[in-house]
């Protein structure tokens, strides 16, 4: 599938304001970027456009601020962290418009790298309001998105500018995060399996619909598996339950039957008595007491999903196995990203979801022995969806 986007590599930068637009949402604890995986996976674009001999306006947003300036979801500390990753400094000016930040862009020399402040700061941002996209167009010659993580959202940075500022080219991270996923899902080598987990139902079940025909397998683990027990009878006890999933979750195993995907649950389960428990048990599927909950898959669904994995070509996998985060809970994810690894070294194409699974993979010290990670959770699950992404649509076509 070729990538159909004009890429950076087809953009001229030489002497250019080139606004980039990253997703430098990273969490930020006492002034101090605490996982900077999207700042290094922006590296390799912010160095081309230096190198290039551009002057890179980098804009992004962090959190969820309220349309007005707040000091807790300032950007300044990432573009001194940014700064160290890059090995030459990022300037940064305390807004992303107006004269006195127009005058900053247009001073920089040819080479140098400014971070502007939190977009959010201004609602015309997630309103994609022409005015303020108009300002923030007014501080460049060319477009760049690398902000694979907010492509999903249609805001000014994202899908607005492109409107006014072209050629709007793709950055490398979001070509590649588009090229894997893409080809992952029209053209995937077989067998191509999906793992999916997470607590609701309601969260993936676009997913499931839109996967169902295209994989072979499809796993099912996390949260959401006790809704498909409920849906066949099982005993849950105090599993967690979507009551108003049930049906759907009979009708996708309904559905699994006249379909050439097979859709694989779990035949055990990893129980406890309450979330902060340590003391746990092993459950047959049907059999969860009362008083007990799920919390992970068991013993005998790890050895069934490695056997539904050994001969995979393919697999995206999107959402931990249980409650990962705690200890006692955290096998049944630690024992897929270890899978993950396993088949990749083997041959298979693994693609990790962005969100718990990406942060699940970090943890079990597998995360560089897979194909690709994701750094969107949103933006992957949408394209997993089969949604269109905004911030994609709007770049230039080849
Ligand atoms: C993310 O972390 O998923 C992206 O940065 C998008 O953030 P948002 O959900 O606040 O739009």
């Amino acid at each position: 599938m070729a990538f159909d986007k004009l890429t950076i590599d087809d953009i001229e930068l030489k002497g250019k304001r080139v606004f980039c637009r990253v997703d430098f949402n990273v969490p930020v604890e006492n002034g101090q970027v605490t996982d900077d995986t999207r700042l290094r996976a922006t590296l390799p674009t912010v160095k081309k456009i230096i190198e290039s001999g551009g002057k890179a306006v980098l804009a992004s947003h962090l959190g969820r601020p309220k349309g007005e300036p707040d000091p807790a979801f300032s950007l300044k500390p990432v573009a001194a962290e940014f700064g160290k990753l890059l090995g030459k400094e990022v300037k940064f000016v305390d807004d992303c418009v107006g004269g006195k930040i127009k005058e900053a862009v247009d001073s920089l020399s040819d080479g140098e790298c400014i971070l502007l402040e939190n977009l959010r700061f201004h609602d015309g941002e997630k309103k994609n309001d022409p005015d303020f996209v108009k300002q923030l167009a007014e501080l460049a010659d060319v477009y760049v998105n690398d902000a694979f993580g907010t492509a999903h959202r249609a805001h000014a940075s994202t899908a607005g500018i492109p409107g006014i500022i072209q050629p709007a080219a793709a950055g490398y991270l979001m070509q590649k995060e588009l090229e894997y996923l893409g080809k992952a899902v029209a053209d995937p080598k077989h067998p191509f399996v999906a793992v999916l987990g997470g607590a609701k139902i309601s969260g993936k079940i676009d997913v499931i619909n839109n996967l169902m025909p295209k994989v072979d397998r499809l796993l099912i683990g996390g949260g959401m598996t006790y809704t498909f027990f409920k849906a066949q009878g099982y005993k849950i006890g105090n599993s967690l339950l979507e009551e108003d999933r049930i049906e759907m979750a009979g009708e996708i195993l309904e559905k699994a039957k006249s379909s050439d995907c097979e859709v694989v649950l779990p035949v055990d389960s990893l129980i406890a008595e309450n979330l902060d428990s340590t003391e746990t048990k092993t459950a047959l599927a049907e059999e969860i007491p009362d008083g007990w909950l799920g919390v992970d898959i068991g013993p005998d669904s790890i050895k069934l999903f490695e056997t539904k994995l050994a001969d995979a070509k393919t697999v995206v996998w999107n959402g931990p196995m249980g409650v990962f985060e705690k200890k006692p809970f955290s096998e049944g994810t630690f024992k897929m990203a270890a899978t993950m690894a396993d088949i990749t070294q083997r041959g298979a194409i693994t693609i990790i979801g962005g969100g718990d699974s990406a942060s699940a993979m970090k943890k079990s010290g597998y995360a560089d022995r897979v194909s690709h990670i994701s750094t969107g959770g949103g933006a992957s699950l949408e394209f997993l969806e089969g949604k269109e992404l905004p911030g994609v649509v709007a770049l230039t076509d080849k």
